[in-house]
């Protein structure tokens, strides 16, 4: 039998660094954190907080926070797919970027730059009716990656 998992697993922990300033954070804290050194006080709590008195946020992290992981073990997870159906299209993975607007706030490029890391990353990228990059400015930097524009709903449940 192949120990190359265990082979991986070794590796990974003998060359982490730790703190390692080039990785990339896995931990969301940890981007909020790393923003907070970087951004000044405006950007940075444009996208840190939420409106009003920020129920509806405490609520979405509290409800964020109760989906678990479920480890399934002896399956066999060589050939992983995360491939999705919706609306005719196929979709690599069942994420979408949702609408977030004034992206220039807190990068020069805006919703180029997340526009062309979604359609590198096959994330469909939905542009915000806030957005300070027209439509055909995201068009041109996407090609034929899958896209959509912002449609506001607005529903009010318990
Ligand atoms: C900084 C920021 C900007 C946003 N801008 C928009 C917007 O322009 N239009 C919109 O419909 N939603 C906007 N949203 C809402 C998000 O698209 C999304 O619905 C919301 O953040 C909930 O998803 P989440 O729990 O994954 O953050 C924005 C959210 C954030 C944090």
């Amino acid at each position: 039998m192949s120990n190359f998992g265990n082979q991986v697993q070794s590796k990974l922990y003998q060359t982490m660094k730790n703190p390692d300033p080039n990785r990339l954070p896995v931990v969301y804290e940890e981007w909020e954190k790393r923003a907070r050194e970087v951004l000044e006080d405006g950007p940075f709590y444009y996208v840190a907080s939420g409106s009003g008195g920020e129920k509806t946020l405490k609520a979405n992290l509290e409800a964020f926070n109760r989906w678990k992981i479920v480890p399934r073990i002896l399956r066999n997870v060589e050939n992983r797919d995360l491939t999705v159906n919706l609306f005719g299209h196929s979709y690599p993975f069942p994420l979408f970027h949702a609408p977030i607007g004034v992206q220039t706030i807190i990068h020069s490029e805006g919703e180029l730059a997340s526009a062309k890391a979604c359609a590198e990353m096959g994330v469909p990228f939905i542009t915000s009716s806030a957005s300070t990059r027209s439509m055909e400015e995201i068009a041109e930097a996407m090609g034929d990656a899958p896209r959509g524009f912002n449609c506001i709903g607005v529903k009010m449940r318990k």
